[in-house]
């Protein structure tokens, strides 16, 4: 009761799709986690108004990894084809956009619509230390196959929401 997971359940929309996939025979806390990464994908629209050039861009760069998150989600849960290719691209794509998430939130910009907490500059070695974890989570995606994709989603959720929780306001 009460743990931020749970209100992030409550107050997101429409990313109920994948719990099937995911609540069979494992753990709810990828299932979480994904819902989690799902909800944020929903908040993408947030963006409007956005004056800050740098809030901008790494907003724009979040909602490119949630882009790809979704692609390779949709596999997952068999609303599209298992494409291996498509899924390797999506994969790269992820390694691109996640090695990029240090240097787009180094400077301490903001914005009245940024959801970045500044805990993130007084605490950015633990900031960096998330996006490593991102980083780590799609290298060890293996995209080779549908169970791979499956295998491997959870973690890269769970890292996106471990970052979240921590750096980004709660709503
Ligand atoms: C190292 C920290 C970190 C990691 C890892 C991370 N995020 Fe984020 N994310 C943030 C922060 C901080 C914000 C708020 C940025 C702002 O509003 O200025 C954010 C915002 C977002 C947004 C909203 C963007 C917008 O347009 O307002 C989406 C969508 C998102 N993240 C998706 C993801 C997904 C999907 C992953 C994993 C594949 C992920 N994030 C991994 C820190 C992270």
């Amino acid at each position: 009761m009460g743990s931020p997971q749970n209100r992030d359940l409550g107050s997101g929309r429409g990313f109920g799709t994948l719990i099937g996939i995911f609540s069979k025979g494992r753990d709810m806390k990828k299932t979480l986690a994904i819902m989690v990464v799902l909800a944020g994908t929903g908040a993408a629209l947030a963006h409007t108004g956005v004056k800050n050039k740098t809030v901008l861009e790494r907003m724009d760069g979040m909602k490119a990894l949630a882009e790809q998150v979704k692609v390779l989600g949709d596999m997952a849960k068999g609303k599209t084809a298992y494409d291996a290719d498509r899924a390797a691209a999506a994969r790269t794509a992820l390694i691109e956009e996640a090695a990029k998430v240090t240097a787009e939130f180094e400077a301490p910009e903001t914005d009245p619509k940024s959801e970045a907490l500044p805990v993130i500059w007084s605490d950015w070695d633990g900031f960096v230390s998330d996006a490593r974890a991102l980083e780590n989570a799609v290298a060890a995606l293996d995209t080779g196959s549908l169970d791979g994709v499956r295998a491997g989603l959870g973690a890269v959720g769970q890292s996106c929401s471990g970052c979240h929780e921590d750096y980004r306001l709660d709503k």
